[in-house]
């Protein structure tokens, strides 16, 4: 739709551009102008002026340029459209529509806006009610800050069916118009009076893109905060508003202002599975996480996503729990996903571990450990390879042809031409390299190549500062299963301190237990370190969930292959630089060591320096 220009002037003169920046970004005075450091490069000292007089922005260090309605669209990720109407909002004025069904539309909306945003700050106000201080109490307990509740708007819906009703009418709102709006039920029967269905409950208001409440999710109060006479029945622990004109679930994702936001900022988007998780996630400074109604992912929901990010590369990170329930969803989601591929347009698969979502394991681990199991996302075409190959035996020529069958099927379903030529080729070295390595004789007296093929089929390990403690639980789950490998890696894993003290005395209790029994299996070794008592840690290690990262270490994984992989694991762990005493300890070791583990090393040494070199 073509906006006059004597529209647009106006607009931008009713908008005070330093203020709608000063919301966004820290601005101080310069003179008659601002300054502030440029949002759309990284800078420490401002280079970024406004000036109210002239209606600009302009940034001297990476010549960022324009008006408010640009600074609206680069910066929260708008359309030219949004961003007018957003400004128009503020400065009331109403953007011209062509027809007047469009302007009847647009006015039942904006009524509809208005009438939730009063709900709203009624849930709100309820909420810090003293008589409703359970439910405050509740959330505060559960680490949400005041802050946070703010920001996210959460609010409380009393017991009573028909209070909403009544204060929303003395505002002046009909029952037609908060029945429209999902805020209200039709009576049950002729004569009976529309109610309220969310009760005794504490309410997550929904915001469409652009910050608008279009919906409610309300979570019921853990049953010892709810009202006896009522314990008899369990109420469904979340229920979300009911389709409306504003509000069509499958389109909508809770924490969109945010995460745009974010994404803007160049950072990853993350979906996660519910309200709570998103509000933990931005809580902890991840403010890219975003999450579906209480439904599976649609594709719409996808394609949201990647129109959030402005990179070319658009990339989000779908968080599935990591037990069985989990992958079989993310196998679905999978499914609606690769008819849409295109070029620089994919997701990427992160599995929780077991038991935990993003928000209790931000809580037992802090946001470090969840940012960890993020890193561990693999690709697309990973996961595919996992679902059709984990825990599956591939020894003879129709098991492989039967698993090379299904994943071409799979890859034939992607609707682009170029991508789906790229799936084929990715699926045809992956094959070569998994179904038909070369013999272990060529593997030591050409090291390099099987390292470098090797190597290349395992999804990235994280590379960060401090010790990966998922890297060490893989390589620990692998000693656990498999303890018969302890011969081999002894020497490795005596000239090494873990940092974590915990896992460090575990190493040492595990290298003196296998050292005196050389022969004890998986369940001596868990019966032992169980009566030592660390029953917690073997549960945390020995997850399936590692699984989805760490195949080599599953108990139907090849046995043949158990030491070269561990070792892999192990020098990939060291690469990362974690930790250099480990790394001089085990060349030391290695160096030492029996002639064949020697030759061993040095394939895995001499693989590395190729790979840095190139
Ligand atoms: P979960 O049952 O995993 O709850 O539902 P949660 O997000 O961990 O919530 P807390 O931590 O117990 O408070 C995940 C999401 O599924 C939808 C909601 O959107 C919820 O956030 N859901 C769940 C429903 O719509 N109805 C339900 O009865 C339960
Ligand atoms: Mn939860």
């Amino acid at each position: 739709m073509a906006l006059g220009s004597h529209f647009l002037d106006e607009l931008r003169a009713r908008i005070t551009i330093s203020e709608v920046i000063g919301r966004r970004v820290k601005v101080t005075r310069a003179g008659r102008e601002y300054k502030a450091c440029c949002p759309f490069h990284h800078e420490k000292t401002p280079s970024f002026t406004i000036n109210d007089d002239k209606q600009f922005y302009h940034c001297f260090g990476c010549g960022a340029h324009g008006d408010v309605i640009k600074f609206l669209m680069e910066h929260d990720n708008l359309s030219f459209m949004d961003a007018v109407e957003m400004l128009a909002a503020e400065a009331g004025l109403q953007v011209p529509k062509q027809t007047p069904q469009e302007r009847a539309q647009v006015k039942e909306e904006k009524d509809l806006h208005g009438l939730l945003e009063d709900v709203t700050c009624y849930f709100e106000a309820c909420l810090l009610e003293p008589r409703h201080s359970d439910a405050l109490n509740y959330l505060l307990d559960r680490g949400i800050s005041r802050q946070t509740i703010k920001d996210f708007r959460i609010g409380f819906a009393p017991d009573d069916p028909q209070v909403l009703r009544k204060v929303m009418l003395e505002k002046g709102y009909s029952d037609k118009e908060m029945i429209k709006a999902a805020a209200l039920r039709p009576g049950k029967g002729s004569g009976k009076d529309p109610y309220t269905f969310f009760r005794d409950r504490v309410m997550f208001p929904v915001p469409d893109r652009r910050g608008r409440i279009v919906a409610f999710g309300g979570r019921v109060l853990p049953e010892h905060l709810r009202p006896p006479q009522r314990s008899d029945f369990t109420p469904p622990k979340y229920m979300n508003s009911t389709e409306t004109p504003l509000f069509h679930k499958g389109r909508m994702l809770y924490g969109e202002p945010t995460a745009r936001r974010a994404a803007a900022e160049g950072r990853v988007l993350i979906l996660v599975e519910g309200y709570m998780d998103v509000i933990a996630c931005v809580q902890a400074g991840i403010g890219g996480a975003l999450a579906p109604m209480g439904t599976a992912v649609t594709e719409e929901q996808i394609i949201t996503m990647w129109k959030i990010i402005p990179d070319f590369n658009k990339v989000p990170i779908l968080c599935f729990d990591g037990d069985n329930a989990g992958r079989k969803a993310a196998g679905r989601v999978c499914e609606r996903i690769l008819p849409l591929l295109e070029p620089g347009k994919s997701v990427r698969f992160a599995f929780m571990p077991d038991g935990e979502d993003p928000d209790s394991l931000i809580k037992s681990s802090g946001v470090q450990g969840f940012k960890d199991v993020i890193k561990c996302a693999v690709s697309l075409f990973d996961f595919l390879w996992n679902s059709y190959t984990q825990g599956k035996s591939y020894d003879t020529p129709d098991e492989k042809a039967s698993i090379k069958k299904q994943l071409e099927n799979e890859i034939a379903r992607i609707a682009h031409r170029d991508v789906q030529e790229m799936y084929r080729g990715a699926l045809r070295d992956r094959i070569s390299t998994v179904f038909y390595p070369p013999r272990q004789k060529q593997k030591f007296s050409k090291g390099q190549s099987y390292v470098a093929a090797d190597v290349s089929m395992l999804p990235k390990k994280p590379r960060c500062g401090h010790e990966d403690k998922g890297a060490l639980r893989e390589l620990f789950f692998g000693l656990i299963n498999y303890p018969f490998i302890f011969e081999s890696v002894e020497e490795v894993l005596s000239t090494v301190a873990f940092k974590a003290p915990r896992l460090e005395q575990l190493r040492q209790d595990v290298c003196s237990y296998l050292s005196g029994a050389p022969d004890a299996g998986h369940d001596d070794l868990v019966h032992y370190l169980e009566d030592l008592g660390y029953a917690q840690e073997i549960s945390d290690i020995c997850n399936e969930s590692v699984y989805v990262h760490a195949s080599f270490c599953s108990p139907s994984a090849n046995e043949e292959n158990i030491l070269s992989k561990w070792l892999e694991y192990w020098n990939d762990y060291n690469a990362a630089g974690l930790e250099e005493e480990i790394h001089d300890g085990w060349k030391r070791a290695y160096l030492d060591s029996s002639q064949q583990e020697e030759e061993k090393l040095r394939s895995l040494l001499s693989a590395r320096t190729g790979e840095e070199g190139t």
